[in-house]
């Protein structure tokens, strides 16, 4: 996304009316969207009957071209939007009657913009755990591919600044997801986490992702289908309607959709690897 393009967002994400909530707790971290529609403006729906479930453990992928609607998905999960009709739940509570606080404290979001502070690693870490141990920042750093990195170069007391030469943006955007790691969330949503990553570090963190996935909710977005072969279930979205959805190996039957574009990826990545 441009400057442009994520300030246009930015501008129609305020006009959206201020998400109520309510104070009840929810019972498990299982996430559910009944026939759920949306629009942004009111006219064009971005979404169209759209039902998903993510369990409260498993890693759950959604996929498809860029436009498709999957972003939007993720905005009514944190219920930072809500549904024109349909509902969104969270431990089969609808997302409304929930207390923020309650719900925030089990979510982790990830996307490829995700922030990270101007302080010291450590400093970071503090933010998501407050008695974080250096044993446990470590085993976090392991994850994403950026222990060596961070030993190397000053270790947990270093400064992390805007200044590009001090930590590459990719480097930033693996210590944003080391410092989710040890937040010991319930939900985790991955909008293109790995999206500026390298791929030797990319397979690390994937890897660590379908791990974490064995004990909590793991919901994935990524344009790179390799890294969504292994989730136990992918929706596939085509202009805000869930096309079909399976496993890889059972969405590889089906024609069209999820197999032609996952054919096409494997092609092009394939041809890049020829040229080389
Ligand atoms: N804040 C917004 N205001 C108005 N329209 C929006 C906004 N965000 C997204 N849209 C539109 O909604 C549709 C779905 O967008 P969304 O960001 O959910 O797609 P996506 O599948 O995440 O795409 P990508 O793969 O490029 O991230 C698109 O047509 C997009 O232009
Ligand atoms: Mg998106």
């Amino acid at each position: 996304m441009n400057g442009a393009s994520a300030g246009k967002k930015i501008l129609s994400m305020l006009g959206q009316p201020d998400p109520v909530w309510g104070g009840e707790i929810p019972d498990n971290a299982g996430l559910q969207l009944d026939n759920v529609t949306f629009s942004y403006d009111g006219g064009r729906e971005v979404l169209k009957s759209v039902c998903m479930d993510f369990p409260q453990r498993g890693m759950t992928a959604i996929v498809g071209e860029s436009g498709c609607g999957k972003s939007t998905v993720v905005g009514l999960l944190t219920g930072a939007l809500r549904p024109a009709s349909g509902t969104v739940s969270a431990g089969g509570k609808e997302l409304g009657s929930l207390s923020r606080e309650a719900y925030y404290s089990k979510l982790a979001v990830v996307s490829c913009n995700t922030y990270i502070f101007n302080t010291t690693v450590r400093g970071n870490f503090r933010l998501a755990k407050k008695d974080v141990t250096d044993e446990e920042m470590m085993t976090a750093l392991e994850k994403v591919n950026l222990a060596d990195f961070i030993r190397e170069n000053g270790g947990f007391d270093r400064e992390i600044t805007e200044d590009a030469a001090n930590i590459s943006g990719g480097q930033k955007q693996r210590l944003a997801l080391a410092v989710n790691l040890v937040a010991d969330k319930d939900i985790y949503i991955f909008d293109e986490a790995t999206s500026n990553i390298d791929i030797e570090s990319e397979a690390v963190i994937m890897q660590n992702i379908k791990s974490l996935s064995a004990s909590k909710n793991v919901i994935v977005i990524s344009h790179r289908l390799e890294n969504i072969v292994p989730a136990d279930l992918i929706y596939y979205m085509e202009n805000g309607v869930v096309r079909s959805h399976g496993t890889h190996g059972e969405l590889m039957k089906l024609p069209g959709g999820y197999s032609t574009l996952y054919t096409a990826q494997k092609e092009l990545e394939n041809g890049y690897t020829e040229v080389e």
